[in-house]
């Protein structure tokens, strides 16, 4: 595994790479990486022939006052845990050489970013934007493996990549989950034991929408305020939303015909988690 700080030097040995033929599986993360970023990186393994893996925590995506001061850095841990998996290349620039001095082009990011998260974290989706064009343009890949917990950034990356003509395919990988449900993250190493029970709320929120759902209720208030209930029960006071929404759009829905996204964002103490889950109507 070669890991490698500079942007001409993970470009030049990706680019010779592929011009001998083989494919690169981009996964890009900010470290402090767990079970689901290794998924991410066994699919990159399964489906080319090398996996490049970058590991730069982006204060752009940050609000001033968000976590980025805290937001854990366990690199030595990180690169022992992706050694473990095969990746071939892990790319970690330091800020500077990223945004040097008199950087000030942002991508604005696609309608999809307004809802939801575009509304309780402005400016994250352009900050997420901007830094993932950069790492497609600094690291040349065939494919990049985003996980589905984060859908409306993979909604956001999805549509910029199509609206862009971005040389790159990207794919959405499942959410990788404790054994209760609990979807993995970065900031799960947060929650204390009482915190860790009442983040499972979340999870159980989404399982009773989609329980509600099987029995035939359709009606997204409904199933919202079923979703609110499972939260404020589980001991979740601050919820920023719990909603159903269109899995494309992310736009209202007043009732589930086909396919939609149940979503939630909800602080547990002082950290704020992310999951949603896919409704079906059969
Ligand atoms: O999902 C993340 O870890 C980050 O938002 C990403 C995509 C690596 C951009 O910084």
């Amino acid at each position: 595994m070669k890991v490698i700080r500079h942007s001409h030097e993970i470009y030049s040995q990706l680019s010779f790479a592929r011009k001998g033929g083989s494919t690169n599986g981009l996964v890009p993360t900010m470290g402090a990486l767990h079970e689901g970023h290794l998924s991410l990186v066994k699919l990159a393994k399964e489906n080319c022939d090398l996996a490049t893996v970058t590991i730069f925590v982006n204060p752009t995506q940050f609000a001033p006052h968000e976590d980025l001061a805290k937001y854990p850095r366990t690199l030595d841990e990180d690169l022992e845990r992706l050694a473990s998996v095969g990746t071939d290349f892990v790319f970690t620039p330091d800020q500077e050489s990223i945004y040097p001095s008199g950087f000030s082009t942002y991508i604005e990011p696609p309608n999809v970013a307004q809802p939801l998260e575009g509304l309780f974290r402005p400016g994250h989706f352009r900050g997420v934007a901007t830094i993932v064009l950069k790492l497609f343009n600094l690291v040349p890949a065939d494919v990049a493996f985003f996980g589905s917990k984060d859908y409306q950034q993979l909604a956001v990356i999805q549509k910029m990549v199509a609206d862009l003509d971005v040389p790159i395919r990207i794919e959405g990988c499942p959410t990788i989950r404790e054994s209760d449900g609990l979807a993995m993250s970065s900031r799960n190493r947060y929650l204390n034991s009482e915190e860790r029970k009442k983040g499972l709320g979340l999870w159980n929120a989404l399982c009773r929408a989609r329980t509600l759902l099987a029995e035939g209720e359709v009606s997204v208030p409904v199933l919202e305020s079923a979703m609110q209930k499972v939260l404020v029960d589980s001991g979740v006071s601050s919820i920023d939303y719990a909603k159903v929404v269109h899995h494309e759009t992310l736009q209202d829905l007043q009732k589930v015909d086909s396919t939609a996204i149940a979503i939630i964002a909800a602080r547990v103490g002082s950290t704020r988690l992310i999951d949603n889950l896919k409704l079906e109507v059969n």
